[in-house]
């Protein structure tokens, strides 16, 4: 039989380049993070300058609010672009970095301005980047990755994402960019991984799926979509068809439960939260949740089942719920909570849906799960400050429990499996969902060989 597909050089790079991407938005998630005292401050002086007075407390924490949520409000709207995008994943990523710059432009040179008009607005672009760096980086390591090596590939749009968190958090602290004279390099240090991804990605092979559909078969060696047709299946299509409803359902269900676990909570107000604890340095403790992100997400992935590390994460979630929230006891449970976050709800739900289609429908498939991220992401970035209280904890806590049972019955096992749908183009019954896949037909994908 032929070799094991390895990690060449020219995958390696590739999938470098494309995680600069998860990096650049990770560094937008968490950014917002430790500086919030310094950039309520600064609001509050811009506003006492343009109106001559300060502005009542409530209005700077709607700033704020609107501040961490216009994130992924951006973040969502960039779905509907993904159409244009998805035939065309690695340039898309590539078009995506004019985004970072101009956001990360904006927000880096806000004091320059009217403040927080900037980076609301810098961060409604940026949130746009993100939303589509959320889609196209897992597709587009999907198509290049061969399968023996799907799994620790995919993972890597998830570990770019959590470095690029712990990234901001350190940068933010305020013997580093946290202060009221640095935040600006701060914010916009976030063009730089896209500045970088720049320079690598036109070195980097094309997805076969864009090959394919350019008729440049030779180039696309046996790649996947050769093996599965290229039909793209529409949005209206996807949603109306039988055959792919539960793949659907479960992939839109995965992306619910990363976001309305809570998660985001923590990384958008952890500081906040870690002071109303009383603990001593809340910016340690934010630190804190970053490297447990970072640690649990390496050390898990393909060495277990996807079902197995879904449950165990959500249902670990749900029991650090109930711990102490005061102190170091709420500095413990948070660390914990984010350490089952990552081992399996967290990472998950990026590739397991690229794992649930085959080529035709994934797009659509996919850009719906975004959507579906970054509404449900936009719902707790707006709902936790204040709105919730103290039942944000039952809540999270009843939605967890629903999760993990959806997980329990309707998750199917995907590690090591082939996408379903393979086969004949021409025989339109696919065979069922996560056949192994035969030696022969082994994806061979373009960027484990040498070009031609
Ligand atoms: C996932 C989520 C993102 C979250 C991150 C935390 O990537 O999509 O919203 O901030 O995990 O690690």
């Amino acid at each position: 039989g032929s070799p094991p597909p390895s990690l060449t050089p020219a995958l390696a790079l590739t999938v470098f380049a494309a995680s600069l991407s998860s990096l650049g938005f990770g560094f937008n998630i968490g950014v917002i993070n430790a500086p919030q005292k310094v950039l309520e401050g600064e609001y509050n002086a811009t506003w006492a300058r343009r109106w001559g007075s300060p502005p009542p407390p409530q209005t700077i924490s709607l700033l704020w609010s609107l501040s961490v949520a216009i994130f992924s409000v951006g973040g969502m709207g960039t779905w509907a672009w993904l159409k244009l995008a998805w035939n065309w994943a690695g340039r898309a990523l590539l078009a995506t970095n004019g985004l970072a710059v101009v956001g990360g432009a904006l927000m880096g040179g806000a004091k320059l301005g009217p403040t927080y008009t900037l980076i609301i607005i810098g961060r409604f672009i940026v949130g746009a980047y993100s939303g589509l760096v959320s889609v196209l980086v897992p597709l587009y390591v999907g198509e290049v990755a061969p399968l023996r090596l799907r799994g620790a590939l995919g993972t890597l749009h998830q570990l770019g994402i959590v470095l690029g968190i712990l990234g901001a958090q350190v940068l933010g602290l305020r013997a580093l960019l946290g202060t009221p004279a640095a935040w600006p390099a701060l914010f916009g240090a976030g063009l730089l991984p896209a500045a970088l991804q720049l320079l690598l990605l036109p070195l980097c092979p094309e997805s076969p799926r864009f090959l394919l559909a350019r008729g440049q078969r030779g180039r696309a060696r046996r790649g996947e979509c050769g093996a599965f047709g290229l039909a793209g299946v529409g949005l209206l299509e996807l949603c109306r068809s039988r055959r792919y409803r539960q793949p659907l359902i479960v992939t839109l269900g995965l992306q619910l439960a990363q976001q309305l676990s809570g998660i985001n909570a923590i990384f958008y107000y952890s500081t906040s939260i870690f002071e109303g604890a009383g603990l001593r340095d809340p910016a340690v403790g934010t630190i804190g949740t970053g490297v447990v992100n970072v640690a649990a997400t390496v050390v898990l992935v393909e060495r277990a089942g996807r079902r197995l590390l879904q449950l165990v994460g959500l249902l670990g979630m749900m029991g650090c719920l109930g711990g102490p929230v005061w102190g170091a006891l709420a500095l413990a449970s948070a660390l914990a909570f984010v350490g089952f976050f990552a081992v399996g709800p967290g990472p998950l739900p990026w590739f397991v849906g690229a794992e649930l289609f085959p080529p035709g429908p994934r797009g659509a498939a996919l850009g719906l799960a975004g959507l579906v991220n970054w509404a449900s992401n936009t719902a707790v970035a707006m709902a936790f400050p204040d709105a919730l209280g103290p039942f944000v904890f039952l809540l999270f806590g009843g939605l967890l429990a629903g999760f993990a049972l959806f997980t329990f019955l309707l998750l199917p096992e995907t590690r090591g499996r082939t996408f379903p749908g393979g086969g004949d183009p021409q025989n339109p019954s696919p065979p069922p969902l996560g056949t192994p896949l035969e030696k022969d037909t082994e994806l061979q994908c373009l960027a484990t060989h040498e070009e031609p």
